[in-house]
């Protein structure tokens, strides 16, 4: 394992692992390599690319991540089973930097309601878990599941246990986003302090943020003695998601004079990962949001405009740049080439493929065609539309549509259905229902729509849409999205995205209650 100094803190990304349980969040493998690519880029210390037993997808991306993953540690969840443990190793086999991540629930409540265990059921379930991991791999991290609600001797006992079966790395997740700061922190001290051996593990936090807690939690227990935060890129998550990686990073950065604590994370990378993980899972990023959201850096009240204009640092902690948001320099229009493009998408964050790149600049020059200014945000919304589509088995070819007052409505639409083309004339109550239905007719499917929602990526009436539509199919929701000039291909572009996520969920195994961690 590589050393670093006392005060290095390790940043342990589970956006492929916890993010991708968030609902409506699934990825497929062409989009989970993309997105370990670029953590390792940034510097991230430990990629959790999945929990390998829990379907053939999730086994197949921590296998391919494995693969490709050089310098950042790659690691897979594990039930304290024999069969998932050695599933894990398995899937590792590839990486230079393997890590199987194992655990089990230490809360009373957990162990008597979920695992039907006794308490030295589970002890003996930590040390002969973590035992066989440590056969495999050198690295094994353990976690107690629900930990925050867990009984603090019973706890030490665990996490001793665990550190003399050979973990090198205890986590202590706040499972259900219920503690304190204060709490989280005296809980580690408390650990720290008493259990044998304790400093021959890394301890580690992983919150969730029911309460809106998750980074102060996780701060909380960095300054605690933690040395690893686990968390996700804009902290997606289950439920109200996980600790925001760019959150921790930027506040441990920022406020270095208060918690003297580094990371490896390059910031300038931030933005870049946000728009990826946004993109391709479908969820916005609030406006609002800390650090990555739309108005983040933006200055509008007369009193705060002026105190920029007089040093940025009246009213701004940390510049737009250092998270990866360059002061926008190149104005696009129909007469900019390849060569303006490729700087523009630089400058916004974007690394594109040859392929991905070709066909957003043919967009591109579409859109300028037909739109008098183009701005960033244009830019920004029809790459991820590329991003999102580039390896989608389905894709809308054409649609045309006839509506107004005089009724029925007609989609006629024609599809590229893994490769072979097929079409559909079908009317509907309205064209957005019109082509929804002609999607339905040519996969034959009838998944239930949860959200149909538009917005306008930029002012005036030749702005693109940007469409988001949710989808559910037996209890499992995808997000979709697609941004288009004509508001109907951008809402029929956004369903099919959808439906490709459904295909998606619907190839992973049942994994069963147990394996959603
Ligand atoms: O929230 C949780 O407890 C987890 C563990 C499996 C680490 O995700
Ligand atoms: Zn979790």
């Amino acid at each position: 394992m590589t050393s670093h100094s006392d005060s290095y803190v390790r940043i342990f990304d589970t956006t492929l692992r916890d993010g991708e349980q968030s609902p409506g969040a699934s990825m497929n493998l062409e989009e989970k390599l993309r997105i370990a690519q670029l953590l390792e880029e940034m510097g991230v210390d430990i990629i959790e690319a999945g929990f390998a037993i829990a379907s053939n997808g999730d086994f197949q991306a921590v296998n391919e991540i494995a693969k490709i993953v050089k310098t950042s540690t790659v690691c897979s969840l594990a039930r304290a089973a024999a069969k998932d443990i050695d599933r894990a190793g398995e899937a590792l086999k590839p990486a230079a930097r393997p890590r199987i991540h194992t655990f089990i629930a230490t809360s009373p409540l957990h162990m008597r309601v979920k695992l039907q265990m006794e308490p030295d059921a589970v002890l003996e379930a930590v040390h002969s878990s973590v035992g066989r991991a440590r056969n495999i791999c050198e690295d094994v991290e353990w976690s107690a599941e629900d930990a925050t609600r867990s009984e603090i001797d019973f706890l030490c006992r665990a996490v001793e246990t665990a550190i003399r079966a050979g973990a090198t790395t205890i986590n202590l997740p706040d499972t259900v986003g219920y503690t304190t700061p204060a709490e989280y922190g005296a809980m580690f001290r408390t650990i720290i302090e008493r259990v044998p051996d304790a400093d021959k593990a890394i301890f580690s936090t992983h919150c969730h943020n029911d309460l809106g807690l998750a980074v102060a939690n996780s701060l909380a227990g960095v300054e605690a003695g933690v040395r690893q935060v686990e968390c996700t890129v804009n902290g997606i998550g289950e439920r109200a998601g996980n600790a925001a990686m760019e959150e921790v990073v930027m506040a441990l950065r920022t406020r270095r004079d208060a918690m003297p604590y580094e990371t490896g994370i390059a910031t300038e990378e931030i933005m870049r990962a946000s728009r990826l993980v946004s993109a391709i899972t479908g969820f916005t990023v609030q406006n609002n949001k800390a650090i990555v959201g739309a108005n983040a850096f933006a200055h509008e009240s007369g009193i705060h405009q002026d105190g920029m204009l007089k040093s940025s640092e009246t009213y701004e902690i940390m510049t737009p740049e250092s998270v990866g948001l360059s002061k926008s320099s190149l104005v696009m229009g129909k007469h900019s080439g390849r060569h303006a493009f490729a700087e523009k998408l630089r400058e916004l964050g974007y690394e594109l493929g040859p392929n991905a790149f070709e066909d957003s600049f043919r967009r591109f020059k579409e859109l300028a065609d037909n739109k008098k200014q183009i701005f960033d945000a244009d830019i920004v919304a029809l790459v991820d539309d590329e991003v999102v589509s580039e390896h989608n088995r389905i894709r809308v070819v054409s649609l045309k549509i006839a509506c107004g007052t005089e009724g029925p409505q007609e989609a006629n639409l024609v599809l590229s259905v893994d490769g072979q083309v097929k079409g559909a004339e079908v009317i509907g109550n309205g064209p957005v229902d019109a082509t929804f239905n002609a999607i339905k007719k040519i996969l034959d499917m009838t998944p239930h729509l949860q959200l149909f929602q538009v917005h306008a990526v930029t002012q005036g009436t030749d702005a693109q849409a940007e469409v988001t539509v949710r989808l559910e199919e037996d209890g499992k929701t995808v997000n979709g999205q697609g941004a288009h000039e004509d508001t109907m291909v951008a809402a029929a572009r956004a369903y099919v995205n959808a439906v490709n996520k459904l295909l998606v969920k619907r190839e992973k195994t049942a994994p069963g209650d147990a394996l959603s961690a």
